[in-house]
């Protein structure tokens, strides 16, 4: 039976370097066959934290009996447009551990962090994300502002939020992540960086679900 956890007994607090291990975890349990046989977001955040766009003063960690169960990564991300770039938060991975998954951990991770941007004065936030979650905590799709992606597409997933009024009225533009997140799932050397990255964590089998799109 799944247990109760009273909403004071999760602790939602900034990251510190000897949290980085615990987060690839619940990271690779969270994805593992999710979205693909296996995932490789244990290794994208692993290679995150050093990264100059990672804005390590937004992300958080869920902490439930002085353990790691969830974490959201925020980086800097930009809108080109015919007037030039500006800058926004994209985050992700949002990531909770499947065994403390439906118990609000993700909620208060997501709204804790989108409060300190408020309050760090950040505009918007731009994500392609799961297109069932994000709308319960106001996101809308990217083409309600006149944002598409690099490629001029719009779809469920690319969602945006303004986290002041009117932050993205009258803007219009392509969002672009990092260069950083650039990565090939299909890529045979990534593929086997990752691989090799997993095997510092413990053995879980890939398989191959109807519901995988990468
Ligand atoms: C998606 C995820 C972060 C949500 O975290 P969580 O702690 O399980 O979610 P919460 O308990 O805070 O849920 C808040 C609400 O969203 C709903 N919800 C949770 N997961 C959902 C999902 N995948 N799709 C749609 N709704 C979801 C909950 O039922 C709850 O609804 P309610 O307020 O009406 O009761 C977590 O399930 C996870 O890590 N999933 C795997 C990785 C992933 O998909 N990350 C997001 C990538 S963009």
């Amino acid at each position: 039976m799944k247990r109760i956890i009273k909403s004071t007994d999760i602790i939602i607090r900034n990251i510190t370097d000897k949290d980085h291990y615990d987060i690839e975890s619940v990271a690779k349990r969270a994805f593992w066959n999710l979205n693909m046989p296996g995932c490789d977001e244990h290794y994208l955040v692993h290679r995150l934290w050093n990264e100059p766009c990672y804005i390590s003063e937004l992300s958080l960690a869920a902490e439930v009996d002085n353990k790691i169960v969830g974490a959201i990564l925020y980086s800097k991300a930009k809108i080109k447009t015919n007037h030039g770039n500006i800058g926004v938060l994209t985050f992700g991975p949002l990531c909770v551990d499947p065994d403390h998954q439906k118990m609000g951990i993700g909620q208060k991770l997501l709204l804790e962090s989108m409060r300190l941007a408020t309050e760090n004065g950040y505009q918007a936030i731009l994500i392609c994300g799961v297109p069932t979650y994000y709308p319960k905590f106001g996101f809308k799709t990217a083409d309600t502002f006149g944002i598409t992606m690099p490629d001029g597409s719009n779809f469920d997933a690319f969602m945006g939020y303004e986290l002041r009024k009117d932050a993205l009225k009258g803007v219009t533009g392509k969002f672009y992540e990092d260069p950083f997140f650039d990565c090939d799932v299909h890529d045979e050397a990534y593929m086997k960086a990752v691989d090799e990255f997993d095997k510092s964590f413990p053995y879980m089998e890939k398989k191959v679900l109807p519901h995988q799109w990468r």
